[in-house]
């Protein structure tokens, strides 16, 4: 036979990159990893946003992380923090101009728009959540990257809908166990009441503008209903006493707010009108509101916040079509659950272990591993331990009730031992048998198997 030759490849070393950048190991500033040990308090939060925007009617819509720049300029509004200092833009390779989404109602108006939602039945409530972006200084509760679950609902200018959705947010409180919250509302009117009440806005904080800071100065040109809500010290004490939205509304944007408070003292709700709440974005027309922590501790950032946008969808090329939202900062409401010492969510713990012996109980055990979670059984195992006793020793650190024990006899055989951890009182079954009977088992203690119920959600 004649012998092959195998070419010998260079022993050359790899060309060394020199002057590398080394890696920085770190996530950026502003953001962070969610680590295994946090998730139980993510899941808590998914669980409530999941099973209130079921049970109030939304449907779960997924949208691009990034979207066109203009999109979010011409929505949010130039003179805004947002679009000013805090957006992530970018060209593409292809020479788009694009950003990283610093909220989501822009691209939701974008998306029924482009989707021809207005023909669905009225009102369409939609439901987002996922990462959002903003460039801002970071501290505790204020990230570049940051979650929100945001509800937001078109076609319905009757003001029970800002009810609904305050109600709604309160809610997402409650079912957290953050009890204690304060719900601030305000109405800043729509374009037509708002244009005369912003001349006797800029007019009275011309008149005291040097007592403004000096981005208050600027907002007097840019954006003047911002400087109700500046929190520098001189400039709170000028805005006590300047001209309030609530005192200057049209006779429609009047019966909607009045209405509203109706609905909100029906339900019993915790409200208090701040007259300099004003919110951040541009497009909300009459309602808009923040849920804060009801504890003085608790008092460092809004939890959540939202409000009316009636123009927003014909302002961007859609049909006229009223509009109402609010999303919540997800980290903060974590925050706020660790304070108050909410409940995180508490997973189901596997009740049986499976352990094996032997090479080819080892190769059997996958399979059997399989087997036993198609039949929705829970199940923990430590297949890459070799001995039993070290096998055990897991089971019982994890505090099952039964250890199934798959030997080289068993697997010859087609069966397997049963142990109970408690008693320490061991059966042999066959295989076939297996699954009913350990069903049975767990069955008899009134806990639902995995796969078959609902996992427990402490009340939720
Ligand atoms: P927003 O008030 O800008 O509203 O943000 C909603 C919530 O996100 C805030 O109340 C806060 O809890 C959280 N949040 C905001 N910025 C940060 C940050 N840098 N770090 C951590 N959490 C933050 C909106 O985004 C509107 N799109 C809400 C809306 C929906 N309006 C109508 N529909």
């Amino acid at each position: 036979m004649e012998k092959k030759t195998v070419k010998k490849t260079s022993k050359k070393a790899p060309v060394e990159k020199k002057n590398l950048e080394p890696i920085v190991l770190q996530t950026l500033r502003g953001m962070k990893d969610i680590l295994p040990e946090e998730q139980s308090y993510w899941e808590q939060v998914r669980r409530v946003s999941e099973r209130l925007a079921r049970d109030y009617g939304f449907s779960r819509i997924d949208l691009p992380s990034v979207e066109f720049s203009n999109l979010y300029v011409r929505t949010i509004g130039e003179g805004t923090d947002v679009i000013d200092k805090e957006m992530y833009n970018f060209t593409t390779r292809g020479g788009d101009k694009v950003a990283l989404r610093p909220e989501f109602t822009a691209g939701i108006c974008r998306s029924f728009i482009q989707h021809g939602m207005n023909v669905l039945s009225k009102p369409v409530k939609l439901f987002s959540t996922g990462p959002v972006y903003r460039y801002d200084r970071p501290q505790e509760g204020r990230y570049r990257e940051h979650y929100q679950a945001n509800f937001d609902a078109f076609g319905e200018q009757d003001p029970i809908l800002d009810a609904q959705m305050i109600q709604i947010a309160h809610r997402f409180m409650q079912c957290l166990g953050i009890k204690a919250v304060q719900i601030q509302i305000n109405s800043i009117g729509c374009p037509t009441c708002r244009k005369d009440y912003l001349n006797l806005l800029v007019n009275y904080f011309d008149s005291k503008k040097n007592k403004l800071c000096q981005d208050c100065k600027r907002r007097l040109e840019t954006n003047p209903l911002r400087i109700l809500d500046c929190k520098e010290d001189k400039c709170v004490q000028v805005a006590v006493t300047a001209p309030q939205s609530v005192d200057h509304l049209c006779e429609e944007c009047h019966v909607h707010f009045k209405t509203l408070l109706e609905y909100l003292d029906e339900l019993d709700l915790p409200y208090t009108i701040n007259p300099h709440l004003v919110r951040g974005l541009d497009y909300y027309t009459k309602t808009v509101f923040e849920i804060w922590s009801g504890s003085e501790e608790g008092k460092k950032f809004s939890l959540g916040g939202g409000g009316r946008y009636d123009k927003l969808l014909k302002n961007l090329g859609g049909e006229d079509t009223p509009a109402i939202g609010f999303a919540v900062g997800i980290e903060r409401l974590i925050i706020e659950m660790k304070r108050v010492q909410a409940r995180p969510y508490k997973p189901m713990k596997p009740r049986v272990f499976l352990a094996q012996l032997g090479n080819m109980a080892k190769k059997k055990s996958l399979r059997l591993f399989s087997e036993l979670e198609k039949n929705g059984i829970l199940i923990a195992e430590s297949f890459g331990r070799g001995s039993l006793k070290s096998q055990l020793k897991v089971a019982n650190k994890l505090g099952v009730e039964f250890t199934l024990i798959l030997g080289q006899k068993e697997a010859l055989d087609g069966t397997v031992i049963v142990k109970n951890m408690t008693t320490g009182v061991q059966e042999t079954v066959s295989m076939d048998k297996l699954f009913d009977m350990i069903k049975r088992k767990l069955k008899a203690d009134n806990v639902v198997v995995y796969h078959n119920g609902e996992h427990d959600t402490h009340g939720v």
